[in-house]
């Protein structure tokens, strides 16, 4: 009998008294798509760091085609066809995608004779063409990760590993932070890279329903660490688990807080950035840019990987001094710096896990900003059950939950949220959105929404700004810019790859 390409017998891993993982065990075969699916904590990251050996396991063993591989040092692994996708495509984003994939071609690729190696060269060519061309990345070819959009970096990441020839695929949330057109299309590639391979196993842990359910053959659902589920495509217990996530999934009413239009647009407090103009050096990474937060509002800002929305909340949050144009509260200067003086004028940026201190606990890092109205910890219970872990060892969602509790706990007048929904589940944005709704709809804020899910982030926000290389390509109500989709490309292109 020929061993399943992975297998993972009673994997469990402890930390201190607690279980992020507790024997876990399942066999993953070929032509198969496995989605690990769970909430924010459940110990999907950990499962994956576990098989790719970046984590040693506490007990329990890993076999990869048969091979014990439960110590096996990462590189062995992926000499063996183990091949993992990154979190956040953007740690390579100073390369090109050509160059990325050409590393990947002679890192991860199966070593060769030094002889063959000049023969084949030539065929390495006309793989890296063939690879290029079979994800859609030709135009972008020569394009630095950083300028892709999120979607198309994500891509360029399964090319990577599919240059590589790994034949076990871990993918960690590749749909998250993606737009819903992006995600339409990576369901068929996913899919194809599966169906069009004898041996290629994919484990895909994903928060994306909807991905889930195109293209998972299997799905196990973890919770507090325990497989409590598995079950095989169209199966009651798959419809439980996929359906049901996705009908509990975006139940929220579109909230567009009214702007008045007879409203007397003076007498509303607002934070606005005029004719902003930001370099860091040489580069100019914001051009000519205005954008305002009005008390009451939530607004929206988007637009590709690189074009310029976090340099843009930074300097309002005073974190950065513009070359030239100005950031004015109500009319009159914000002095930049320090850093204190624009916090007591009420703005205040979030920015996922950069907002938190990794090495306080949590009720630490709440403590900090101790002293707002709301009690965080109903908002995010979860986050209630690990007040003594330090921050930095939070999973990705739990360490957004924070950053977003301590942001709010400051209550401040104008929220800058830099990428809300990135690694949160569904219903955890959700209770986030319902709740800054509510906070902007009784006049005690203003947000501004970083978001790269542009399609959430248009129904959430009455007036979105939408940036490309620095330039503002739109300014106006978010149902004005919904009608129009040629301000979000590129998306990669949606057709499946033969
Ligand atoms: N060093 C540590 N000490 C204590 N607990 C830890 C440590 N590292 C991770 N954990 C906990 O283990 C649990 C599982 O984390 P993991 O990153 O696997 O979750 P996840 O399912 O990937 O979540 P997410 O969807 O948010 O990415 C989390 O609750 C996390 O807080
Ligand atoms: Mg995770």
């Amino acid at each position: 009998m020929i061993a399943p390409p992975l297998e993972a017998t009673a994997l469990t891993k402890t930390y201190g008294g607690v279980h992020a993982l507790e024997g876990f065990s399942a066999a993953f075969d070929p032509r198969t798509i496995t989605a690990i699916v769970g909430a924010n904590g459940a110990g999907k990251t950990t499962l994956l760091d576990c098989l790719a050996g970046r984590l040693p396991a506490s007990s329990g063993a890993v076999y990869l085609h048969g091979q014990p591989a439960t110590t096996m040092p990462p590189d062995k692994r992926a000499r063996l066809g183990l091949g993992r996708s990154f979190q956040d495509p953007r740690l390579c984003d100073g390369l090109t995608v050509l160059e990325i994939l050409s590393l990947s071609q002679r890192v991860l690729g199966r070593p060769l004779l030094r002889g063959l190696w000049v023969s084949r060269r030539s065929d390495r060519a006309r793989r890296l063409n063939a690879t290029l061309e079979r994800f859609s990345l030709v135009s972008v070819a020569n394009e630095r990760l950083r300028t892709l959009s999120l979607g198309m970096a994500r891509v360029t990441m399964l090319a990577c590993l599919f240059i590589s020839e790994a034949d076990v695929w871990l993918l960690d949330e590749p749909a998250s932070g993606l737009a819903r057109a992006e995600v339409d299309a990576l369901a068929p590639l996913l899919r194809s890279l599966v169906d069009g391979s004898s041996e290629r196993s994919v484990i895909l842990v994903e928060h994306d329903a909807t991905l889930v359910q195109r293209t998972a053959d299997r799905v196990i659902l973890l919770e507090r660490g325990k497989a409590v589920e598995d079950a095989s495509e169209g199966s009651a217990a798959w419809h439980d688990i996929v359906g049901g996530r996705r009908s509990a999934a975006r139940s929220v009413a579109p909230v567009r807080p009214i702007s008045h239009p007879d409203r007397d647009a003076t007498s509303v407090s607002t934070l606005a950035g005029r004719d902003l103009h930001i370099s860091y050096g040489k580069f100019v990474a914001v051009r000519g840019v205005s954008v305002e937060v009005p008390v009451g509002e939530i607004r929206c800002l988007i637009g590709t990987n690189g074009a310029g929305k976090s340099t843009v909340m930074r300097a309002l949050a005073g974190l950065l001094t513009p070359a030239a144009g100005s950031i004015t509260l109500d009319g009159g200067r914000v002095p930049p710096t320090p850093h204190q003086r624009v916090v007591d004028a009420g703005i205040v940026l979030v920015a996922g896990g950069q907002t938190v201190f990794p090495n306080l606990t949590v009720s630490e890092n709440l403590q900090l900003t101790r002293g707002g109205p709301l009690d965080v910890l109903d908002l995010f219970p979860t986050l209630a059950l690990r007040q003594r872990q330090l921050a930095g060892t939070l999973s990705g969602g739990e360490q957004q939950m924070l950053g977003v509790a301590r942001g709010l706990q400051l209550s401040p007048r104008f929220l800058l949220v830099d990428e809300l929904s990135l690694g949160l589940a569904e219903d955890v944005v959700d209770r986030i959105i319902l709740q800054l709704t509510t906070l902007v709809s009784s006049g005690q804020m203003g947000v501004l929404l970083v978001e790269q899910d542009y399609s959430q982030a248009l129904r959430w926000s009455s007036h979105a700004y939408v940036l490309a290389q620095g330039r503002l390509e739109f300014s106006g109500p978010s149902e004005d810019a919904e009608k129009r989709p040629d301000l979000f490309r590129p998306v990669f292109l949606p057709e499946a790859p033969a």
